[in-house]
């Protein structure tokens, strides 16, 4: 892959936040919000950063935006420089932070991108029609002359993306877009994100939530206290972790010697133990192959009450298992 074909190119970054408290501001507090953070994205398709709170996903996403400057390291955004370059890469980048700022309350949805549509230097004489084909994008037509006061969270949601892609950028970075969202909002949100990619439209996309990260993002980066633990397509990461299989054993006092017998077991890679009172569950990573839970289960056949259950390996799995490691 030559340096050119990639959207976003992250070497080494680091920021720090240092902020003045207590008594006279005399104390200063010191957070390492990114730690050394290498990222790859490839253009013109959905890329998801997924990271629990505080994990440094804003940070990023302000830094490869130009909002913020990193403390230390490069970040190369459609092969231009994010500190050098920012007054080429502005009109080609589109940024939603979300939430319930950067809205004019008062004025109606289609007043509110007039006024940015001003702002990005949208040809006047576009502009009008520009503004309809957003409208229309975003499923907002029916609402365009209602005061956004009147809007629901996922309308509001919509507009802040219509914003978002009035200029018509080449990049666009959605910072956990569907976060508050009822379900069905936060539904027609990923609909419409995907339809962006459809588009040629590359989309840099933080996200707590795994199951959004699986279904929209062919690959993924998972953030962890600021630093990059994988990336990688989510099967490939199934296998970092061991497998696409996860059987699930519970039930009372398995001992040492049995653990080591399903340890050996073809196709076993990893074993994590959690007690939930007197109740042991045994979560076994197992390779494509031949092995049943019913090998388990006889394995176990000396206790009572064993139940075996065989699951899909799920991202949630891989990034506790990343992220545990990264902890040890
Ligand atoms: N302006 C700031 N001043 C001081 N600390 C900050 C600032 N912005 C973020 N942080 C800290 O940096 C870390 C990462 O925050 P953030 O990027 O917002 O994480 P995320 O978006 O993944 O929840 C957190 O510990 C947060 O408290
Ligand atoms: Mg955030």
């Amino acid at each position: 892959m030559s340096t050119s074909e990639l959207a976003i190119d992250v070497q080494g970054v680091t920021r720090i936040f240092e902020s003045r408290k207590g008594f006279l501001f005399r104390e200063i507090s010191r957070t390492e919000a990114l730690r050394g953070v290498d990222l790859q994205v490839e253009r013109g398709a959905i890329f998801g950063l997924l990271g629990p709170n505080g994990a440094g996903k804003t940070t990023l996403t302000k830094i490869l935006s130009t909002l913020l400057l990193p403390t230390s390291g490069t970040v190369r955004v459609l092969g231009h420089d994010v500190v050098g370059d920012v007054a080429w890469l502005r009109p080609r980048m589109g940024l939603v932070l979300g939430g319930e700022r950067g809205l004019y309350n008062r004025i109606s949805g289609r007043e509110n991108l007039r006024y940015f549509a001003d702002l990005y230097g949208v040809p006047l004489r576009e502009r009008d029609a520009r503004i309809a084909e957003v409208l229309a994008r975003v499923d907002l037509t029916w609402a365009a002359d209602r005061r956004v006061e009147e809007y629901s969270r996922g309308m509001k949601q919509k507009l802040h993306i219509a914003r978002g892609i009035l200029h018509r950028p080449q990049i666009l970075f959605l910072d956990e877009p569907t976060i508050g969202l009822d379900p069905k909002s936060a539904r027609e949100t990923r609909k419409l994100v995907r339809s962006l990619v459809a588009d040629g439209v590359t989309i840099f996309l933080t996200t707590h939530y795994m199951f959004e990260a699986e279904e929209l993002c062919p690959r993924i980066a998972i953030l962890s206290k600021g630093r990059i633990v994988a990336q990688d397509s989510v099967s490939k990461l199934r296998e970092l972790v061991g497998g696409d299989r996860t059987f699930e054993a519970e039930g009372y006092g398995f001992d040492d010697r049995e653990l080591e017998t399903l340890r050996r077991l073809p196709g076993v890679s990893k074993i994590v133990t959690e007690e939930f009172g007197p109740v042991l569950r045994l979560t076994l990573r197992v390779r494509t192959g031949e092995l049943q839970p019913d090998d388990v289960r006889r394995t176990l056949a000396s206790h009572e009450e064993v139940s075996v259950r065989e699951r899909r390996t799920s991202l949630e799995d891989v990034y506790l298992d990343l992220v545990e490691e990264e902890a040890n």
